[in-house]
């Protein structure tokens, strides 16, 4: 039996639910490195002007928007994306404001902050609300990950801590990137979070598989994938932090350019 878990283990046994817990952020921020790291990145990377256009996809979301809450400065219209149909269905919860959805609440106010407060935190939701324009099935390993939707090519995408759980080995994660470089305009943007040399994460009591990629192996495979690397932050993880859920050496946030 294989160790890696597939498409029918994310449809099944991937909990949506579960899988939040590890974004509940307190008001001592310093309780979630991730999160820390990736949402200051993010304010950089979209209002720097760095990264900028009409529209952005999300490449496997899952049941989160911390990934769009900077996004939505640079971009007017957002397509999220999940394979699985209960995470897309939570996604749509909190976008529909429906009672029950996860609290974003803090993480949305540190986002705020990081961007200066130049608007408050409600007013934020909504302009993320608003420019959330579709939330679609994605397979990245179709050649069309939208599958049967068919879309104009975009000027970014982005995609956190999902193509490490989607692929079997380096080989298909080249794959996968190019697949979801098809979305992509030619000299677009590519924003990628990677989870460095994780080899499983929980989800509540089930264990799922991660590609072990390290920088080196990201590095090679965005260049066979036909990107230029443009950005390259890289956090080291604190032994004690994932200690129960994980083990990974750090966190990778990557710009890249599809080759014209
Ligand atoms: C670790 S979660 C990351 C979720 C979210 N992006 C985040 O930053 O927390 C991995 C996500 O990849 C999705 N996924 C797994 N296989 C996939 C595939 N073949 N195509 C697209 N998404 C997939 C899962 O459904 C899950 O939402």
């Amino acid at each position: 039996m294989s160790d890696f878990s597939g498409p029918d283990d994310y449809q099944k046994n991937f909990d949506p639910k579960a899988y939040l817990t590890y974004y509940t952020m307190t008001v001592n921020s310093k309780e979630n490195e991730f999160l820390v790291f990736v949402l200051t990145q993010l304010a950089q990377i979209f209002n720097s002007g760095e990264v900028k256009g009409e529209t952005l996809i999300d490449i496997g979301s899952g049941p989160t928007i911390y990934q769009l809450l900077s996004a939505c400065e640079a971009f007017k219209n957002i397509i999220a994306s999940d394979f699985t149909d209960r995470n897309r269905e939570e996604f749509k919860s909190w976008l529909t404001n429906q009672p029950g959805a996860f609290d974003w609440s803090p993480v949305v106010q540190y986002v705020c902050q990081l961007e200066g407060d130049k608007i408050s935190w409600r007013e934020k939701e909504a302009r993320l609300r608003k420019s959330i324009k579709q939330v679609l099935k994605c397979d990245v390993m179709k050649s069309n990950p939208m599958d049967p939707v068919v879309l104009p090519q975009v000027d970014c995408l982005i995609s956190s801590a999902c193509l490490e759980g989607a692929c079997k080995d380096l080989e298909t994660y080249a794959i996968a990137l190019k697949n979801i470089g098809a979305l992509l305009k030619s000299g677009g943007h590519l924003v990628l979070v990677v989870a460095l040399e994780c080899p499983y994460y929980m989800v509540g009591d089930v264990k799922f598989s991660s590609l072990f990629v390290t920088e080196e192996s990201v590095r090679e495979s965005l260049g066979r994938a036909g990107y230029v690397i443009e950005r390259w932050e890289k956090s080291k993880a604190s032994d004690h932090f994932w200690e129960t859920s994980t083990e990974l050496s750090g966190y990778l946030v990557v710009v890249a350019r599809k080759n014209a």
